[in-house]
Formats: structure tokens, C-alpha cells, sequence
């Protein structure tokens, strides 16, 4: 067994064990750092498939400047790609398993490695959520394995999670956050707990926005939007959800549901749909998007911005509100009264995220014409992303007026029903409540939590941060409507968020 921290120059070769979207990846990596990498796969077809993805990749390295033909070549070189586990993993220092998300076949695999590995190569597992605790208990020498989890896509995100179990000596885990360091990477040490930091807070939200699909709360496009120009993430949930794989998206949902249990983790009907058509995302060719035809890939549900643009509008404004809109509009030509009459085409009402626009609607009179517009706070873009807010019982063309009018004017929109928190906020402060959740049970802390957002999913500020920049008061009086609402539970503010809101206090200084 090993004693004491093995410094990263000792850990000269690696295996890699399962060359599909991570592995491939995880091999470029170590590859690329000068070790070299045995690439074992299950079976010839399968080694041939992942080594073309990672040759695809470095091959763009190449061809976009960052990469020489003469270093892929040696990178190349470095890596023997093998599909016999007992020969591949022989003489490695370290072992990086990237099997599918399944404990059976962890369980299976491990057992092999205990037979073919020397009793001194540290057994790292890439796994998102199941328990390293229970590989490692089944294992002949516990104390070696450990967690180091990367993030997609491997080469390009910057966090790897070092997880130890109970069994797990410290100078395992800090041996590999050295190598994390090495490989260019921020290591975050962590305990064992399902999801560890980042799945445990992306997947309830990714999750969270498949329910809104699914209940018809806005299309995929605009639901990705509300993430991408509302909050200013890389990526839109669906988009993620498709990147990852729709089959390990809904293995880290049950366990995480397993472990915690709650609406939040139950995965979503659609999710399990998907997968039982075996439509698993990009891999697949299909999932929440298809990726055989590009065109249905940002072609909108339905091109509301052909409907004809009203010659006249009703903007009921509150505060000075939407004042800045009323004039946007009268600059395009279009009439902007202060009360709907019989030329109205559309009524404007300022919308807040914790009433119902429906109660406006009524009150103006014509409710079948009446769109509520939200400005999303978001940083220093300005405007925000508008959410325009349709009550159901408005008129079937009156979304594809409001589009039209926001297109006429220059607006980014999103179109969502009438919903506490709309789209944006319900899926950010559901996410931000989870976050002070894992702070309030003493899993991490804020800034570790927001590090970890930030470089493993490539947030611009994480959680607790836009939590602040926001304020803890207004998060719980969102959440408290979306509860009433719902009913749901997991929508009710823990208890430390709703100290610090009337305590007025930050998560981060
Ligand atoms: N492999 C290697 N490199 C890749 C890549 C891939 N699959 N995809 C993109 N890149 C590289 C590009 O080559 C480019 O590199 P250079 O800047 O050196 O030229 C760089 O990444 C940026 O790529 P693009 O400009 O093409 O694309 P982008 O700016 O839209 O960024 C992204 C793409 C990095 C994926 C970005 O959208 C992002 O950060 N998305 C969020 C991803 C995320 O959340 N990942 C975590 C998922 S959860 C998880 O992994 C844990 C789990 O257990 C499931
Ligand atoms: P994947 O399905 O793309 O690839 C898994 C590969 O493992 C397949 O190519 C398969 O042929 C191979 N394989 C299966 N059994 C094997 C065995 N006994 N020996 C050798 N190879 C075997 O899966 P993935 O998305 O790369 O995920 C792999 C692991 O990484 C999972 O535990 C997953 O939860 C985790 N992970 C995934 C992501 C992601 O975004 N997809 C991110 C971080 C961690």
C-alpha cells in the first residue's frame, strides 16, 4: 500500500478506463500533460470509436493554431489504446475509471482491478453521483479509492472534485489534487455525498427546467434563453442535459433522489421518455434537441415574430416602470395609449414574478389582450431579458402580437405562462435555495460552492454570489409565492436562507 503523498512527477502512467464522452476526454488530458495513458475500452469497436473522438479533438486543436501537428503526433504516441483491463492496467500508477453510471458495473470493474492491479496504484473513479464509499467497501484495498471528478467537457472545464470516503487517507486526496493542479486544473476536496457539490446543485435545476417543458411553461428555446441571456449561463438546462447524456442524467437524478428524496431530485416523466426511446442526447443524435438536422436546433416553435405588429398599444404603467418601453415603442411608430380602448391591439402590464399578471389582466378590462413584461435583472446588460408573461385566459394570437412588437422594437424576450417566478427567477432562486441548503448542513462552504459552480459548469458569479447581488429577501418572497403556488415543499426557503433575509445578511463578503 501507499504511504505518504506521492507528488504528481510519480504518477507517470494512467488508465483510463472507458473512452466515451468523459474518458476520451480525461485521456486527451493526461496524454497531453506527458504521461502516458493505457485507453482501455470494453470491446475493438468501441476503442475505435472513442480514440476518434479524442484524435477529432486534437485534430481541432490543430487546426485552430493552439496545437502543432508534430505534438498531437507525440501525444498520440503517449497513449496505447488497448480493449484487455488486466494488460491496460498492469503497470499504472493510477487508475481513472469512466465506465457508464451504473453500480453493478463499477462493482464488476473494481473486482478486476483488485485482481490486475499492483496493490500501490490509487483507483480514482469519475463517477457523478454514486457512492465511492460502496466501490470502495467492495474493494480488497479501500483505503486507495477515491473520487476525481471531472467535468464535460473534460479538456476545456476547469474543476475536478476530489472525493474521500471514510476510508480514505489524506494523502490520497491530496495526491490527487496535486495531480488535479498538474493537469491544470482547481481541485475542490470534498466527502463522500451524492452529487457532491456541482451535481447536487445542477441537476435539481436541470431537472426543475424539464419540468417546465413538460408542464408547458415556455418552449425549449426559450427555457434554454432564460438560463443563457437571463443569467447570463454558457449554456441552456436542455442544451447541458443533452451534452451530458440524457441516460447519465437520469441515473444521477435517482440516486440523488435515493439520497435525498423530494420533488427536486424525482427525475422528471419526460427524462425517462426520452431514455426509453433511447434518445440520449448529443451522443445519440437526439434528445431534447435534435443534432441530425442543425436546422431544428435554434428554429423557434413558432415564428411569432410574423404576426403583424398592433397599430396601437395600452401600456398601464406603475412607478415609472415601464416607461422606458413607452418610449422605445413610440419611437418605432407605434401608438402608445394609457388605457385600453376598442383600437387597442395589446395591453402592457409591469410584471413581478411574485403576483400573478392575471389579477392586472382583470383589472384593465381586456384581459384576452394582456401581456405582463418582466426585465430580468441581469448585471450590466441593460435592457435585461424581457419574459413576456401570458395569463392562460388570454387570446390565442396575443402571444404572437407580443412577440412581434418585441421584435419590431429590438427586445430579447422569452415568452412564459403565468407562473410564479416566470421562468428565470423560479429556476435560479429554486437553485439558490439548494445552495444555502448544502452551506446550512455544513457540506461546503459559499465560496467553495460558488468556485465550484463557476469553473465546473462555467457560471459567470456562482449561486451564493448572484444570491447576494439579488438579496436574500426578495430570493424568499419569490420562493414563498412559488410555494403557495405549487404546494411544493421544495419551493419553501431553508431555514438559514430565511435568517440571513431577515437579518439582512450576505453569503459572501
Ligand atoms: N472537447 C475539447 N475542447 C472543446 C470541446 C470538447 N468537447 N468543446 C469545446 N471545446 C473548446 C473549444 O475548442 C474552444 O477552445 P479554444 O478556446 O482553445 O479555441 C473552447 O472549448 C470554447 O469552445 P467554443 O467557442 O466552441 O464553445 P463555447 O464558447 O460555446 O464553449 C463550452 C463551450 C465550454 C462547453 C461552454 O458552453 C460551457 O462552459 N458550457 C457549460 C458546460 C458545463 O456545464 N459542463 C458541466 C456539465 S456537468 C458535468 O460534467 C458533471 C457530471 O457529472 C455530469
Ligand atoms: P459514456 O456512455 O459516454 O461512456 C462510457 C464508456 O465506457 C463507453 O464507451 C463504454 O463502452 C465503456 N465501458 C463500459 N463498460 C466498460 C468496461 N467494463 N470496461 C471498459 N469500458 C467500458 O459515459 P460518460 O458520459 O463518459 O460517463 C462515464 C462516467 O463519467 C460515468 O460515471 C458518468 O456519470 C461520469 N461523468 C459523466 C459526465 C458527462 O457529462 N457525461 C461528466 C462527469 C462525469
Amino acid at each position: 500500500m501507499t504511504s505518504g503523498v506521492i507528488q504528481p512527477t510519480d504518477i507517470r502512467e494512467v488508465a483510463v478506463i472507458g473512452l466515451g464522452l468523459m474518458g476520451s476526454g480525461i485521456a486527451e488530458l493526461v496524454a497531453r500533460s506527458g504521461r502516458r495513458v493505457d485507453a482501455i475500452e470494453i470491446d475493438r469497436s468501441f476503442l475505435d470509436q472513442g480514440m476518434a473522438r479524442l484524435r477529432a479533438s486534437l485534430d481541432k486543436a490543430v487546426s485552430r493554431g493552439k496545437l502543432t501537428d508534430a505534438a498531437r503526433d507525440e501525444i498520440l504516441a503517449r497513449i496505447r489504446p488497448t480493449d484487455d483491463v488486466a494488460a491496460g492496467v498492469a503497470d499504472a500508477d493510477l487508475v481513472i475509471e469512466a465506465i457508464p453510471e451504473r453500480m453493478e458495473l463499477k462493482k464488476a470493474l473494481f473486482d478486476q482491478l483488485d485482481e490486475a492491479c499492483r496493490a500501490d496504484t490509487i483507483l480514482a473513479t469519475n463517477t457523478s453521483s454514486l457512492s465511492i464509499t460502496e466501490i470502495a467497501g467492495g474493494t480488497r484495498y479501500g483505503a486507495r479509492v477515491a473520487g476525481m471528478h471531472f467535468f464535460n467537457p473534460a479538456p476545456v472545464m476547469k474543476l475536478v472534485e476530489v472525493i474521500s470516503t471514510v476510508l480514505t487517507p489524506p494523502e490520497i486526496a491530496e495526491t490527487l489534487a496535486l495531480l488535479s493542479s498538474d493537469l491544470g486544473k482547481t481541485p475542490v476536496q470534498v466527502s463522500d455525498r451524492a452529487g457532491f457539490v456541482v451535481n447536487a446543485l445542477l441537476f435539481p435545476y436541470l431537472n426543475h427546467a424539464i419540468r417546465l417543458l413538460e408542464t408547458a411553461q415556455a418552449t425549449r428555446e426559450d427555457i434554454d434563453k432564460a438560463a443563457t441571456a437571463g443569467l447570463g449561463l454558457p449554456m441552456g438546462p436542455l442544451t447541458l442535459l443533452d451534452l451530458v447524456g440524457l441516460d447519465t442524467d437520469l441515473a444521477i437524478l435517482e440516486t440523488l433522489q435515493a439520497e435525498f428524496g423530494g420533488s427536486r431530485y424525482a427525475p422528471a416523466p419526460l427524462l425517462r421518455k426520452l431514455c426509453d426511446a433511447r434518445l440520449f442526447g448529443r451522443k445519440s443524435g437526439r434528445g431534447f434537441y435534435d443534432y441530425r438536422r442543425p436546422s431544428t436546433l435554434t428554429a423557434p416553435a413558432e415564428d411569432h415574430g410574423r404576426a403583424p405588429v398592433p397599430a396601437e398599444v395600452a401600456l398601464i404603467r406603475e412607478d415609472g416602470r415601464l416607461d422606458e418601453l413607452a418610449s422605445q415603442i413610440t419611437a418605432t411608430g407605434i401608438r402608445v395609449a394609457p388605457q385600453p380602448s376598442d383600437e387597442t391591439g395589446l395591453v402592457i402590464v409591469a410584471a413581478d414574478p411574485r403576483h400573478r399578471v392575471l389579477d392586472a389582466a382583470l383589472a384593465a378590462g381586456h384581459p384576452a389582450d394582456v401581456v405582463g413584461v418582466h426585465f430580468v435583472e441581469s448585471g450590466n446588460r441593460k435592457p435585461g431579458l424581457a419574459e413576456l408573461v401570458l395569463p392562460d385566459i388570454t387570446a390565442a394570437g396575443t402571444a404572437a402580437k407580443a412577440a412581434a412588437l418585441a421584435a419590431r422594437i429590438g427586445l430579447d424576450a422569452v415568452i412564459t405562462r403565468d407562473r410564479p417566478g416566470f421562468l428565470t427567477e423560479t429556476l435560479a432562486y429554486a437553485q439558490f435555495n439548494d445552495a444555502v441548503r448544502m452551506f446550512q448542513d455544513g457540506y461546503a462552504s459559499p465560496a467553495d460552492i460558488d468556485t465550484a459552480m463557476m469553473l465546473g459548469c462555467g457560471y459567470p458569479r456562482g449561486p451564493l454570489q448572484m444570491l447576494d447581488e439579488v438579496g436574500a429577501a426578495r430570493v424568499v418572497s419569490v420562493l414563498e409565492a412559488m410555494h403557495a403556488a405549487t404546494g411544493d415543499p421544495a419551493f419553501t426557503p431553508v431555514p438559514l436562507l430565511a435568517e440571513y433575509a431577515a437579518a439582512g445578511t450576505r453569503f459572501r463578503n
